[in-house]
């Protein structure tokens, strides 16, 4: 039997949904039915009703979802769009990136504060040393 996460919808058939017990919505080219969801959604029913059909990537990487709501997203995904239909687009966070695909990470992260830290000692311990000559 088909996996449902493997249905493919095309953009057209989730905006078009008519079912009473489905709330589509795209995000990063898969497809969620969020419908059991609503009442539990810590952000609230009416955002997702809100993007009920829509595309609500942008939207949804905006608020800055958490690993958990990541974790959680893959409950309810009931298919992907079509292949010729996917954006392909990475997400803004670099840890979505992570979850939806299979490529590296690409958004690297800048050095942490030790760094500086330690950056920030051999300047001075530099600029002591020469000032004892
Ligand atoms: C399957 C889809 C979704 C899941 C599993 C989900 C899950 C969550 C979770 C767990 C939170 C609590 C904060 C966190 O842990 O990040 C949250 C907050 C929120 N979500 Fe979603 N969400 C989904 C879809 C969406 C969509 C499509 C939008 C549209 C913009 C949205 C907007 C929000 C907002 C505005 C908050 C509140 C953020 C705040 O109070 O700071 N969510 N969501």
């Amino acid at each position: 039997m088909e996996k449902a996460q493997e249905k493919r919808y095309t953009r057209r058939e989730v905006t078009e949904n008519k079912d009473l017990d489905k709330v589509l919505v795209i995000l990063h080219d898969n497809v969620y039915n969020v419908h059991p969801f609503l009442n539990e959604h810590p952000g609230g029913e009416e955002i997702l009703l809100d993007h009920k059909g829509t595309d609500g990537s942008e939207d949804f990487d905006d608020v800055g979802h958490s690993h958990d709501a990541i974790d959680l997203m893959k409950k309810y995904q009931v298919g992907r769009l079509v292949d010729s239909e996917r954006r392909n687009k990475q997400p803004k966070k670099g840890w979505v990136a992570k979850y939806n695909s299979k490529e590296p990470e690409k958004y690297v992260q800048g050095p942490g504060m030790p760094f500086y830290l330690l950056v920030g000692g051999i300047v001075f311990a530099v600029a002591f040393f020469f000032y004892q000559f």
